[in-house]
């Protein structure tokens, strides 16, 4: 079993990897294997709405500029996906939602690629609008069919400088549990 997770800021051992890797820590003790992906910074274009991506029914993003198509296909082969993004202005930052663009727009052409995979969505914030980001990924994972895995807070670690959310007790003990449900999801569906 896989889970692959994307961290979404540009400050790549910034506080949205400590909260995926807390995620992290609790799969690996269950057996499950991870990858986590930096895409935070990286050059991802959105959606040019072409629709070339329902006309060819390859599984891919016409745009081959940047690594979209290869994480498509990691997706595609996990179990479970989660994504972790920065709170920038009460939303995701733009290199998820560029991700979130392209291959939602990707698996939805071609069948629902993404479709009972396990989904979850971890947010940083400083001090508000992260409930919106956190909808925001959710949005995301409801659309495709995915089984979104809830936790004991809604999924929020709170911090300003990178390092900060460890010191967000309830917030650590939400992502642990996050990585908990999330490894009892998985088993379940592979009975
Ligand atoms: C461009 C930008 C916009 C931000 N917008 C918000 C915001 O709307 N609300 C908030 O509480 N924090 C906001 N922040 C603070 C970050 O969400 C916070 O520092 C978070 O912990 C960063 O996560 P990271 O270390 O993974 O990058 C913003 C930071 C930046 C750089």
């Amino acid at each position: 079993m896989k889970v692959v997770l994307f961290n979404g800021s540009p400050r790549a051992k910034g506080n949205t990897f400590h909260c995926l890797n807390m995620v992290v820590e609790e799969l690996e003790a269950k057996g499950i294997e991870c990858e986590l992906i930096q895409i935070g910074a990286q050059k991802l274009n959105g959606c040019l709405a072409c629709n070339k991506c329902a006309e060819n029914q390859d599984k891919k993003c016409v745009q081959t500029s940047d690594k979209i198509n290869e994480y498509i296909a990691k997706i595609s082969e996990a179990d479970g996906v989660v994504l972790g993004t920065p709170t920038y202005f009460s939303d995701v930052s733009t290199s998820m939602k560029a991700l979130i663009e392209r291959i939602g727009h990707v698996s939805r052409a071609n069948g629902g690629l993404l479709k009972h995979k396990v989904g979850a969505g971890v947010v940083a914030v400083r001090r508000a609008g992260g409930i919106h980001a956190f909808s925001s990924l959710n949005f995301f994972f409801l659309i495709a069919e995915m089984f979104v895995v809830g936790s004991s807070y809604w999924i929020l670690g709170i911090g300003k400088d990178p390092g900060d959310v460890k010191n967000d007790d309830e917030g650590v003990q939400t992502f642990k549990n996050l990585g908990k449900n999330m490894a009892f999801l998985l088993k379940k569906l592979k009975e």
